[in-house]
């Protein structure tokens, strides 16, 4: 009978610690191809107006894959999902599809309101204070019809830069702020029903309070050129060795949010480090730990400073609670039920 508890309480602490990373996913964009990656579901997205063959592959880990198995946008675009090994093919696109409904949005021209329809209305702000700047504002807001790329239930899009995804990146029917520098944040707000992005209401989701202070990296030198310039190097090559170290952080400045994160650009070899405030109302929802969204690796915790580097960020995803505690596995769940119960039924 305890071997048989033990077991099972081994098993609870595994399914808890280990990522689950089950299966494998073609993985192609426009920079690399017939790569594979390895998440709890794929996904694959062709392209409004492009041939099967012309398609965006991936993984994602850290959410729930869609009910739906392929959707069909107001572009022509379609979103599939699916969680075997290398089911994400293009002869996906031959099963059956659950249309989009198709909605109203705001979408504004040169200061004027349009209506225009689409699947998912977007409201995004991004701020950025570049030192020694021209241009007359450091804010630029977009108010539009998400593009098909923001139409399905995952933002699918791997044109734009790491830098610009970054913040684009999380659930419908939600508004984030990511912030990587007192001087740089991007709000984003993707949202489903008629007109939900009224530039003259307030958010679709308002944003609580931040509630936490993290480390931030990625953009610093940007805004302040002279703090990194050296007599032998531009502030750019300095900035760009230093954000090359896992535990590199900007010092003397944080950012507020409800979670910390890390992201690691392969590309760029570069660490980013913010914060996140989120108000979601959708199917999904941050979670602590490692996730792979449109195909950026996020390392997610919620305590103060927690995304010192990627293992620090890890450790405390553990040790914190989960944020989304509906399950039943949570960790205080089997900390404070199911262990005693364990230990009591054991003796
Ligand atoms: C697709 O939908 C049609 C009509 O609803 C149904 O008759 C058909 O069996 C479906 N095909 C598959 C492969 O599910
Ligand atoms: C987003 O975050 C920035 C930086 O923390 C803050 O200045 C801004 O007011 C926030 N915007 C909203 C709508 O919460
Ligand atoms: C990375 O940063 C840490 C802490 O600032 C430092 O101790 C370490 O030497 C750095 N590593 C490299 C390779 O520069
Ligand atoms: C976990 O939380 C406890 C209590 O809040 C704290 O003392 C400990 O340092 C944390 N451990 C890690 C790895 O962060
Ligand atoms: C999570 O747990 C806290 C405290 O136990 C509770 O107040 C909160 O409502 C829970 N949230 C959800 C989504 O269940």
């Amino acid at each position: 009978m305890t071997q048989l508890l033990n077991l099972i309480a081994i098993f609870l602490i595994d399914t808890y610690f280990l990522p689950v990373q089950c299966v494998k996913c073609y993985h192609k964009n426009l920079y690399s191809e017939s790569e594979s990656c390895e998440g709890d579901f794929c996904i694959i997205r062709r392209a409004p107006g492009t041939s099967n063959f012309d398609v965006t592959q991936s993984c994602v880990t850290g959410a729930k894959m869609p009910e739906q198995t392929c959707v069909l946008d107001y572009e022509d675009g379609i979103h599939c999902f699916c969680n075997t090994d290398f089911c994400n093919a293009p002869n996906m696109f031959r099963l059956n599809m659950t249309v989009l409904p198709i909605i109203e949005c705001k979408e504004v021209y040169e200061k004027e309101y349009r209506a225009a329809a689409c699947n998912k209305c977007t409201w995004k702000v991004d701020y950025m204070a570049y030192d020694k700047t021209l241009a007359p504002s450091n804010a630029v807001e977009n108010v539009q019809c998400g593009y098909s790329g923001q139409s399905g239930p995952f933002n699918l899009d791997l044109v734009s830069h790491i830098y610009d995804r970054i913040g684009l990146n999380f659930f419908n029917d939600g508004c984030y702020n990511i912030s990587m520098n007192p001087q740089q944040y991007n709000l984003y707000c993707r949202c489903s029903t008629a007109l939900c992005n009224n530039p003259e209401g307030s958010l679709p989701f308002p944003l609580p309070a931040p509630r936490i202070s993290c480390y931030t990296s990625g953009f610093d030198s940007d805004v302040n050129n002279a703090k990194y310039d050296t007599p032998e190097a531009s502030y750019y090559d300095v900035y760009a060795q230093l954000v090359k170290n896992d535990s590199y952080y900007d010092k003397d400045i944080e950012c507020r949010g409800q979670f910390c994160f890390v992201v690691y650009s392969k590309e760029q070899d570069k660490y980013y480090k913010g914060c996140i405030t989120a108000n979601e109302q959708g199917d999904n929802k941050i979670k602590l730990g490692y996730m792979y969204v449109n195909d950026v690796p996020y390392y997610i915790c919620n305590t103060n400073y927690c995304n010192l580097d990627m293992e620090t960020a890890l450790a405390e995803a553990r040790n914190g609670s989960l944020v989304d505690n509906s399950s039943i596995f949570s960790f205080s769940f089997k900390v404070q039920i199911i262990f005693p119960l364990l230990f009591f039924l054991s003796q």
